[in-house]
């Protein structure tokens, strides 16, 4: 009997209950998990700092709205979601949703994914203008499309018909103005020479960094949320304005499924922020699930997804004066049983990460691989 229900069908049963029962059911005729489905775990939400940073004017941050939700009964993904739009429509975080730093045109593009460990479906958008909320519109490509991934002006396209609003433009003076300022150091001749122009204009950002005028998670932003409840259900999402003043069109790893976030409801769930692209090279997150299949703890996962990283970065460019990655990346890992981690590959910068539990959010330290900073 079982066996008979569709996926269409589960997304009709509008329970959580029910549409976990039914998954089970399905999974069950397959291969047996390589982790036991814990009994009685400890419901529980894992973000970025940004997370527990910003409320959006309201009572609840990210984390603690998804932790209510959660253990109200909601849909764990539609917890996650109603966490992190909250930091997408909040204006003063600038490297997310609305008021995320634009790309070098001064345009914002937004890119998010979303993955449901029960249902063992997944959805993403890169290179949205104009909707607030990516996180929304991924969840709709995964909920009312049988594809993965939409991107640019086929993604906006489907945002409107999904009846999403469009807006002009998702710049707030304080986008507009930190655009502006780093257009005034770059010179406009880079566009006689792409590969210099692309080198400069990163450099210009990172010297805008230290001297403060953007936080680092501005300049990569991006906010990942991961959460498990009572019944071991667990889910993620990532969104992002992606890297500040990046050339149009470039998606990062937020929206790719197994480089900004990874879930395997049979495993965990781990997602990303920092430098995309080290990510991307790597499928980290996908890695560090894959080593949690294998009985890694998630702070020993992460730690061999951030050496995957350190030993495959070898250009020069990237690199610091003592050889090292001259970039951070954090990762937020939550395993089956509950158990989570918060580790980047340097314990500088952005020090901290948020979990929610019954006992309240609290910001915790992130597990650095490497000493110092990454421009050290
Ligand atoms: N991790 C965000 C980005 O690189 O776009």
């Amino acid at each position: 009997m079982a066996r008979k229900i569709s996926r269409r069908d589960l997304m009709k049963t509008g329970t959580a209950a029910g549409l976990a029962g039914a998954a089970a059911s399905l999974t069950g005729a397959k291969a047996a998990p390589t982790m036991l489905t814990p009994q009685g775990v400890k419901p529980l939400v894992i973000s970025d700092y940004s997370g527990f940073a910003y409320r959006n004017g309201g009572p609840q941050n990210c984390v603690e709205r998804a932790f209510e939700m959660i253990t109200g009964g909601s849909d764990v993904l539609d917890a996650l979601m109603a966490g992190v739009n909250i930091v997408e429509n909040d204006p003063t975080e600038s490297g997310v949703g609305y008021g995320g730093l634009p790309n070098e045109r001064g345009v914002v593009q937004l890119d998010s994914c979303c993955m449901h460990g029960p249902l063992k479906r997944a959805g993403g958008v890169a290179a949205l203008e104009g909707v607030r909320t990516p996180s929304l519109v991924a969840r709709a490509v995964m909920d009312q499309t049988d594809h993965h991934l939409l991107v640019g002006e086929g993604a906006q396209e489907f945002a409107r018909h999904m009846g999403f609003a469009i807006e002009d433009d998702l710049n707030t003076p304080k986008s507009r103005e930190l655009w502006l300022e780093w257009k005034r150091r770059v010179d406009p001749d880079h566009y006689l020479n792409p590969k210099e122009r692309s080198i400069r204009g990163y450099e210009a950002g990172l010297a805008m960094l230290k001297e403060g005028l953007i936080p680092e998670h501005s300049f990569w932003g991006t906010v990942n949320c991961d959460g498990i409840n009572a019944q071991g259900e667990i889910c993620g999402v990532t969104t992002t304005s992606g890297l500040a003043w990046k050339i149009p069109g470039r998606a990062g790893d937020s929206p790719i499924l197994g480089a900004g976030l990874y879930v395997d409801g049979d495993v965990g769930a781990c997602g990303s922020t920092g430098r995309g692209e080290a990510n991307l090279y790597n499928l980290t997150s996908f890695l560090i699930v894959e080593n949690m299949r294998r009985g890694r703890h998630p702070k020993d996962a992460g730690m061999e997804g951030l050496r995957r990283i350190r030993s495959n970065t070898i250009e020069e460019r990237l690199l610091n004066n003592r050889g090292e990655p001259a970039f951070n990346v954090r990762f937020f890992v939550l395993d089956k049983n509950g158990q989570y981690a918060g580790v980047s590959m340097y314990g500088a910068g952005e020090l901290q990460y948020a979990i929610c539990t019954e006992n309240g959010a609290e910001l915790l330290p992130l597990e650095g691989l490497l000493e110092g900073a990454p421009t050290d």
